[in-house]
């Protein structure tokens, strides 16, 4: 149960649209697992929607050394994640960026923007040399954020997520960048 402060600060933040000053961006653990599958359901809806990830693919995933995931929270509760894999074998210098989102409350307000520069700067460190990632391409703002960081379409992938919406395979580059 939110305390009357954080009450206010959610107040305040949503007024002002800004991020509430207490929100730790860290790296995600197993035990973030449960709410961040509860937290899909609120940010990813319609044809999104099958594409959820459970609370056992986060487990699976956060226990892995190739993964790289960050949860964004306050105390109450999460406001955003990215989370993604290093490649393996002779592709580890790839990665991909398997999903971020942001609260629907929370969006337009640089969070986005945050954990995708988190996880290209994480990418960097594991020596990867490009990022990719499939949107939908009706996704305007999110297809719009990853072109803003380099990405370009390189692939449209038809009924990617459902009969009537498709696809787009990106891809970054982070050797010149
Ligand atoms: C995509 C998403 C992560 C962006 O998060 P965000 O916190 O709103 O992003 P930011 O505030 O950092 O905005 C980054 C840029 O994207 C743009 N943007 C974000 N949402 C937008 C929208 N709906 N329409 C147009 N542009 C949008 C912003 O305008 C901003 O560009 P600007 O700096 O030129 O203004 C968020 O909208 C989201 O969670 N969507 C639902 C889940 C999803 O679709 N994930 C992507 C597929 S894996």
């Amino acid at each position: 149960m939110p305390s009357n402060w954080s009450t206010i600060c959610i107040i305040v933040t949503r007024m002002f649209h800004t991020l509430p000053p207490h929100l730790r961006i860290l790296p995600a653990i197993t035990a973030d697992a449960r709410e961040l599958e509860a937290f899909e359901r609120k940010a990813f809806r319609d044809y999104y929607a099958s594409h959820r990830f459970s609370q056992c693919q986060f487990n699976y995933y956060l226990k892995r050394t190739f993964t790289i995931a960050y949860v964004a929270r306050t105390d109450i509760g999460v406001l955003g994640y990215v989370l993604g894999i290093q490649q393996s074998r002779s592709r580890q210098h790839v990665c991909r960026l398997l999903s971020i989102a942001v609260d629907p409350s929370y969006e337009h307000r640089g969070l986005g923007t945050r954990l995708l520069r988190l996880f290209l700067r994480a990418s960097r460190r594991r020596k990867c040399r490009s990022v990719s990632l499939e949107v939908a391409r009706v996704n305007a703002g999110a297809v719009h954020l990853f072109a803003q960081h380099g990405f370009e379409a390189v692939r449209r992938l038809p009924r990617y997520y459902s009969n009537a919406v498709d696809g787009l395979r990106m891809r970054m580059s982070l050797r010149s960048r």
